[in-house]
């Protein structure tokens, strides 16, 4: 990550220290959700930010969530690939709490480690709170306990 993008006065440097992608990023994100969104390419901001497309899909939670996603012939939505089935309010029973799913999404899973209900870490699910905004994780995480 260039250093510089750290010194941009909008920039809240100690996060930026801390290791999160440069402001500049995260405005590109929500900038091209919001895009997507208005075009009526998705509903709402949580489900353009699930399916975001920018950088390879790196950003996103449909790479490893919804089979097929990433050659281009998605199947349901979050209906399961990599990363567990999301649908039929999974995601409700097994994080009853918002707040708990919100703070699982933002520090991805740890090896052994129970999270939830019920799940039990793989440490394969990558945290995103370095990543998304906590606004743009609670669009997700609102989006996704619809589905
Ligand atoms: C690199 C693949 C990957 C990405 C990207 C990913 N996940 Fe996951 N996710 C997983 C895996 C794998 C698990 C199961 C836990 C484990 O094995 O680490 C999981 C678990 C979950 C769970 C718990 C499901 C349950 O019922 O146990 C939720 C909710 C979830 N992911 C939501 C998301 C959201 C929202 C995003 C995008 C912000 C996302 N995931 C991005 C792979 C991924």
């Amino acid at each position: 990550m260039p250093r510089e993008d750290c010194t941009d006065p909008t920039q809240d440097t100690k996060m930026c220290d801390g290791g999160h992608l440069p402001v500049a990023k995260q405005q590109e994100i929500q900038a091209e959700a919001e895009r997507l969104v208005k075009a009526g390419t998705y509903a709402s901001l949580g489900e353009a930010l699930f399916n975001l497309d920018l950088g390879s899909g790196n950003y996103s939670c449909a790479r490893c969530h919804t089979k097929g996603w990433s050659y281009g012939e998605p199947q349901i939505t979050g209906g399961g690939a990599f990363g567990p089935n999301l649908t039929g309010g999974s995601s409700v029973r097994q994080f009853p709490n918002q707040e708990d799913m919100i703070a699982f999404i933002s520090a991805g899973s740890e090896y052994g480690k129970k999270y939830g209900e019920q799940g039990q870490g793989g440490g394969r699910m990558p945290g995103f709170g370095a990543m998304l905004t906590q606004d743009q994780i609670k669009a997700i995480v609102e989006y996704v306990r619809g589905l």
